[in-house]
């Protein structure tokens, strides 16, 4: 795992999209995007975004998905992710929306629109960089705690307190949806590249369970220390509860040249 700290949400962003850049540079405009929603990435996304109209990063044939979706909320809702990844990634970025793919929470079959998802990751070839926040019980899409560590996309129960956070986001705790579709933690495993952000003192404790605690169901993003290539950029709030903190820093601070984002 690298982790990386930064002194402010905003540098997060810049790293993140600086990393993304690095990686999807080589790979080309087929660049296959995974795409996560909540407040965490949206900087990212703009920087992506600005990269892109600065000519620094080509997408114009990138693929992109979704971790997760709302069950129940119909496509044009406000808080349908489907409406979320429009506003923050495929306008911006200038994505074709035929090519960005949301998980269907509102078909009449969902375990085979499940099914279809994952047979479409695969049709694409498979994730290359694949974006995360992480919530703050550790899930990371909507896999909450105890979510199988090889689990693939399906339906889950929302957590209570995933419930309660995003309870901000609806007029009423009421109205949060009970249910999701959320790719698993074997299909985020799959994805090439794996960068997750995180920023505020309300992600410290999960961030440090999930960087330096023991690989477990209870905090889901934890499996994330057995992929090859993942990524971890947090700001100072986010990284107070680190131990190794002080590591990160001297290690990005001495990256050798090759190494460096140009940020
Ligand atoms: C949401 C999403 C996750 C997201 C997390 C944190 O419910 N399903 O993909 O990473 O919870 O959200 P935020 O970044 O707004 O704190």
């Amino acid at each position: 795992m690298e982790v990386i700290i930064c002194p402010n949400a905003q540098r997060v962003g810049e790293v993140a999209a600086a990393k993304a850049a690095r990686i999807a540079g080589p790979i080309g405009p087929k660049v296959v995007l995974g795409v996560a929603t909540g407040s965490s990435p949206v900087q990212t996304f703009a920087e992506l975004a600005r990269l892109v109209d600065a000519g620094e990063l080509d997408v114009s044939e990138a693929s992109a998905f979704a971790l997760d979706e709302y069950v129940g909320i119909p496509e044009g809702h406000p808080e349908s992710y489907h409406e979320i990844i429009r506003k923050t990634v495929t306008e911006p970025m200038h994505l074709d929306p035929s090519r960005v793919h949301v998980p269907n929470g509102f078909a009449d079959d969902l375990a085979a629109a499940c099914v279809a998802y994952e047979d479409a990751i695969r049709a694409a070839g498979g994730v290359d960089i694949q974006f995360l926040g992480v919530g703050s019980n550790g899930h990371i899409g909507f896999n909450e705690p105890t979510s199988s560590l090889s689990s693939r996309t399906r339906i889950k129960t929302l957590a209570a307190r995933t419930r309660e956070d995003n309870a901000r986001f609806f007029d009423s705790i009421e109205q949060v949806p009970r249910h999701c579709l959320t790719q698993g933690l074997g299909t985020i495993m799959d994805a090439r590249n794996v960068i997750l952000v995180a920023t505020g003192s309300g992600k410290a404790h999960a961030i440090a369970q999930v960087v330096e605690g023991p690989i477990t169901a209870m905090y889901p993003g934890s499996v994330l220390q057995l992929h090859q290539h993942a990524t971890i950029v947090v700001d100072a709030d986010a990284a107070a509860e680190l131990s190794l903190a002080d590591y990160y820093k001297e290690t990005y601070a001495n990256l050798p040249d090759w190494q460096r984002l140009d940020v």
